[in-house]
């Protein structure tokens, strides 16, 4: 377990769920990692809780100035950034004749504004440090395809899908892979909103969407952030330095391409 050692990792979003569950990874293959949230509270009780090799920082990927502060901060503890996963995101469900202004402004401003600069500025500093890195953006199945009620969410996961693409052309040449993971349905705080909104929308009782979901899964069941880990270690790590711009799912077979 030492794909990662010696590496400085920084994960936004990681107070929970996902991110969380890739700190733990990383920091069990070596590494040293930056909880990044826009909830600090939960990014410090969250390092605390991994230990030593996990610390806390304050990230709003929808703003500039805290993205800035956040490089520095991993910069000043741990000496540099090899690794960022872009993994901050929110959702939102609504039918299309009723989706407001405000809502596509903070999805588009957190999943693909937060993405891609997050994304530039972890990369301005790889580029300064002359020793590549690794950028990890998360995706969803929910970027591969629309969903009738989930218009603007779906359309700022293909917006990272397409980023990554592009990023990840642009950056190899300085030695800076840029990939992406496109999980299906993983347990959690967030699918447990989802389901809750899908309550409302489609008149269903707490708990049924979830139940419908899974049922649909080839492999039978939601994913746990522990089944995405080792795609995020193995992006993360030098196994991966030959494979540039790609969008992984680890969905249970729920999407092929
Ligand atoms: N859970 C799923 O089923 C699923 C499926 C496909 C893709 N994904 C993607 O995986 C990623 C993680 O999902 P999750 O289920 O762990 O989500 P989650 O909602 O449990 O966790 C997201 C974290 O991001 C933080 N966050 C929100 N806005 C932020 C901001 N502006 N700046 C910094 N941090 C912010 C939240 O505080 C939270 O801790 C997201 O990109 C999500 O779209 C999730």
């Amino acid at each position: 377990m030492t794909r990662l050692t010696g590496k400085s990792a920084l994960i936004t979003g990681a107070g929970r769920g996902i991110g969380r569950g890739f700190a733990e990874s990383y920091i069990a293959e070596g590494a040293t990692v930056g909880i990044a949230d826009i909830d600090f509270d939960l990014a410090s009780q969250t390092a605390k809780e991994l230990g030593d090799a996990a610390y806390p920082v304050q990230i709003d990927v929808s703003q500039q100035d805290s993205i800035d502060a956040a490089i520095a901060r991993v910069v000043d503890h741990a000496g540099k950034l090899d690794i960022l996963v872009n993994n901050a995101a929110l959702f939102d469900a609504s039918e299309t004749v009723d989706i407001t202004r405000a809502t596509y402004d903070r999805l588009y401003a957190v999943n693909v504004a937060g993405t891609l600069f997050t994304m530039q500025a972890a990369a301005a500093q790889m580029i300064k440090q002359g020793h590549g890195g690794k950028i990890i953006n998360m995706a969803s199945q929910a970027g591969r395809r629309g969903e009738p009620l989930v218009l603007v969410y779906c359309s700022t996961k293909a917006a990272v899908i397409s980023m990554t693409q592009s990023a990840g052309l642009d950056l190899i040449r300085h030695g800076i892979n840029v990939n992406a993971i496109a999980p299906g349905v993983v347990d959690g705080a967030h699918w447990e909103h989802v389901d809750s909104m899908f309550a409302k929308l489609e008149g269903k009782p707490l708990g049924q969407k979830k139940a419908e979901v899974a049922a649909g899964v080839p492999a039978g069941r939601f994913a746990v952030p522990d089944d995405l880990a080792p795609m995020a270690v193995f992006l993360a790590s030098s196994d991966s330095d030959y494979v540039v711009s790609q969008t992984y799912n680890v969905d249970g077979g729920q999407w092929m391409s």
